[in-house]
């Protein structure tokens, strides 16, 4: 007997406005044309992936403190198994009871500005049967210093962690995803990701270098099922000014009014989760700072301007 035909189709999704006021009389059509085919199940939209994370496991590095910590806890609450990662065992194990079924979540402390702290937690994951389903590379660390001012091994310091340490990890866990033909990669980058403010020059190229990576990798890996997220949050009220590098290597050990006066570590998690569920590439949790992306986008000589005033400041 013949196959039945498969009347699915797959198109990319492109953005159309849901104001149905504002559509013209054609974008208006394949408005109600595309939901109409969604309900169906004519059409199957590609950014659809994981909106369910029981039985997931997701490794979350810098999961002792700040965003990492936040997300670990919405991540538990919704089913998923964690590996928690970063240097304090104790806060580690703080935030691990503070999680939903503790039991289930386990505690991997590394560091990652030191390759081979990396490859022996790699290691010992290996003799655990758990293949990670995500992989949530958050852990960082940011700058409070000219350039005149920082020492080289800051710069190494903090390029290790904030990027080397990313791509690490992502080509360990990758041959599993692609085997599997599904996985997430998920990388907390920064609006210093996008564009740079001064005594940030170490932070800022180390995010650059994450989001030209993963903008690569995605790219790469699309057709397989792997979907790859880069969050750029603006500020986010966590520990992140307390334990700036100072030119140094010294810890900054302020809370700055900016950081004092953000979004809280939760918001910025439920953002991140709720861009994880739609499969986007991109979220930039923040506040009004978020500003500076627009202006990047449409008026970069404006944005410069606005950057030097900073540095006289
Ligand atoms: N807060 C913001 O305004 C903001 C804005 C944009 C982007 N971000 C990004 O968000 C991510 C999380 O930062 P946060 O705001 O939550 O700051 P945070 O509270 O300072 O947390 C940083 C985390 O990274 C871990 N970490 C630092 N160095 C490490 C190392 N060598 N090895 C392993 N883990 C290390 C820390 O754990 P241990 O100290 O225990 O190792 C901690 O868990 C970072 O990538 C940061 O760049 C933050």
């Amino acid at each position: 007997m013949e196959e039945p035909e498969n009347h699915t189709i797959q198109i990319k999704l492109f953005k159309l406005s849901p104001i149905k006021e504002q559509m013209s009389g054609e974008y208006c059509w394949l408005y109600f044309a595309h939901n109409r085919a969604c309900k169906t199940g004519l059409l199957t939209v590609e950014r659809a992936t994981m909106n369910d994370f029981t039985g997931k496991t997701v490794w979350i590095t810098g999961a002792s403190s700040g965003i990492g910590a936040a997300l670990a806890r919405l991540l538990a609450a919704k089913g998923a198994r964690l590996i928690l990662s970063a240097r304090s065992v104790d806060k580690l194990e703080a935030v691990r009871q503070s999680c939903l079924n503790p039991a289930d979540q386990l505690c991997l402390p590394l560091d990652l500005a030191d390759p081979a702290s990396i490859e022996a937690a790699w290691n010992h994951l290996q003799e655990i049967p758990r293949d990670v389903d995500i992989l949530i590379n958050n852990a960082g660390m940011t700058q409070r210093a000219r350039v005149l001012d920082t020492r080289m091994e800051v710069y190494r310091q903090l390029l290790e962690v904030n990027f080397m340490a990313a791509v690490d990890l992502t080509k360990k866990v990758l041959p599993g995803m692609i085997e599997r033909g599904t996985g997430q990669i998920v990388a907390i980058s920064s609006l210093m990701g996008k564009f740079a403010s001064p005594q940030r020059s170490g932070y800022a190229a180390a995010k650059h270098a994450l989001q030209g990576f993963m903008d690569s990798l995605s790219a790469e890996v699309h057709s397989t099922g792997i979907r790859v997220l880069v969050a750029s949050p603006g500020f986010v009220n966590t520990d992140v000014s307390l334990n700036a590098l100072r030119g140094d290597g010294t810890l900054h050990g302020k809370m700055d009014p900016e950081q004092a006066a953000a979004i809280s570590a939760e918001k910025c998690a439920e953002q991140i989760v709720a861009a994880m569920i739609k499969g986007r590439a991109e979220v930039f949790p923040g506040g009004k700072e978020r500003i500076g992306l627009l202006l990047h986008r449409i008026s970069p000589a404006l944005l410069r301007r606005v950057m030097r005033k900073l540095q006289a400041n």
